[in-house]
């Protein structure tokens, strides 16, 4: 069953494969993390810690909210991964929202872009969220029926100064 847990020493070899993975299609993951397959190898364990920088009780540099990085996995295996912010800033409520997610390539299309977000969605009201935002590019088919069918609510279609492509910016209540 997949489930979203916290990123960890277990899901090393199969997260580094899903970094090759991307690499190879040259989408996803290594541009978020920016990360390379041979440095996870080396450090995975400081990895780690750095994707727990921003949970709260950390101090946050100029500009950051308090998120945490969650990953989606079927037993030992790495399926995708989700940023949720706890709260917005200005910057993030004109682009980028609440909730960030990515599926590994050799994983998309079998339903757990959905699952990642409802899952992630369950986390959120733990968390005493009421409502989050989620945005998306105008051409992301696949996010935006990831976000319709979490029920996602379209505030409109945005074009920004500081990004190329217009974008749509959904509600989902809680
Ligand atoms: C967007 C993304 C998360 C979707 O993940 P996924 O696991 O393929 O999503 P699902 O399998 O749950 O698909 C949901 C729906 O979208 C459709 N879909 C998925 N990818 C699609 C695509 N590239 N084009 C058109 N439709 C697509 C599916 O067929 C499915 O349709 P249905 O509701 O009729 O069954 C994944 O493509 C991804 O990680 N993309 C790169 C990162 C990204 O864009 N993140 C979102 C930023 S807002």
């Amino acid at each position: 069953m997949p489930e979203l847990v916290v990123p960890s020493q277990r899901y090393k070899e199969s997260f580094i494969e899903a970094v090759r993975e991307a690499q190879m299609m040259a989408s996803g993951l290594g541009d978020t993390l920016g990360r390379s397959a041979p440095g996870l190898e080396a450090d995975f364990t400081m990895f780690l810690a750095e994707l727990r920088r921003y949970e709260p009780g950390q101090r946050l540099p100029e500009g950051f909210v308090h998120s945490e990085a969650l990953w989606l996995v079927d037993g030992e295996n790495y399926l995708g991964r989700v940023s949720l912010r706890h709260t917005l800033n200005e910057r993030l409520r004109t682009f980028g929202g609440h909730i960030g997610y990515e599926i590994r390539p050799s994983a998309r299309r079998q339903g757990y872009g959905t699952l990642i977000l409802r899952l992630t969605l369950n986390r959120a009201r733990e968390l005493g969220l009421d409502r989050v935002l989620v945005t998306c590019d105008v051409d992301n088919s696949g996010s935006r029926r990831v976000i319709e069918a979490n029920g996602g609510v379209l505030e409109g279609e945005f074009q920004l100064d500081f990004y190329d492509k217009p974008i749509y910016r959904y509600w989902i209540q809680l």
